[in-house]
């Protein structure tokens, strides 16, 4: 079964209660936190992230989905695990070495979430799978991190089926995600590469009826 999970990173700055609530009513299965800290990546959503996801939790029950574009992973666990999220994932490149990658798999665990390992386009899929065992989702960026409203990186549909392919012969359960540019002209390839979970905020917030879209990226 296919989730999606919409980004609140471009939600209209005034709107967002309503928005919030209409993508609650059109069934996203969650709601997909962009915490960007402007070192990781340029822009800087960290203040916005924490008061969006304190607002969801006050009104929905829906699960938070934390994407943690930060260098200093350790904190994003702590702050964010505020709201107890559903997945807190933290990017591969974010860490120095291995020691550092299992102690924040272990971070998330202690606090009740399920992991996530983001990997940005240039990173090869091989680095992520010794994590795999440990871990419930591998959050594969078809786009370069940092913004919304991008193209998806055609190249990174190989990369999934390569992922899905190793987690088959291995079987090995884990979910995968992807990010950027998921539209309903690119979800087709996606989810036959082997996603299954999308996370599109442009594609779905830009939609004049967000539980059309919602219901034809899953179907
Ligand atoms: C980019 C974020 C994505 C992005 C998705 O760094 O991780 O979640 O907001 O936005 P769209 O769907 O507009 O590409
Ligand atoms: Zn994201």
């Amino acid at each position: 079964m296919v989730e999606v999970s919409t980004s609140i990173l471009s939600v209209e700055s005034g709107n967002e209660a309503e928005t919030f609530l209409l993508l609650e009513k059109s069934k996203t299965d969650y709601f997909h936190i962009d915490v960007m800290d402007g070192k990781f990546v340029k822009q800087d959503t960290y203040k916005k992230m924490i008061e969006y996801s304190n607002y969801i939790r006050r009104i929905s029950n829906l699960p938070l989905d934390v994407h943690l574009m930060v260098e200093d992973v350790e904190t994003g666990i702590e702050v964010f695990s505020a709201n107890e999220p559903n997945i807190i994932t933290f990017h591969l490149e974010a860490c120095k070495n291995e020691e550092e990658v299992m102690k924040n798999i272990e971070l998330i665990k202690e606090k009740g979430a399920r992991v996530g390992i983001a990997i940005k386009p240039d990173t090869p899929i091989q680095e992520v799978y010794k994590y795999l065992p440990y871990i419930h989702m591998c959050l594969v960026m078809t786009v370069e991190p940092g913004k919304g409203g991008q193209t998806l990186i055609t190249e990174m549909i190989a990369k999934i089926n390569e992922l899905k392919s190793y987690i088959d012969k291995n079987s090995i359960e884990i979910d995968i995600e992807v990010d950027g540019g998921i539209n309903l002209k690119t979800a087709q390839r996606v989810k036959e590469a082997g996603a299954n979970i999308l996370v599109a905020g442009t594609a779905i917030l830009m939609a004049s009826d967000y539980k059309v879209i919602i219901d034809e990226l899953k179907n």
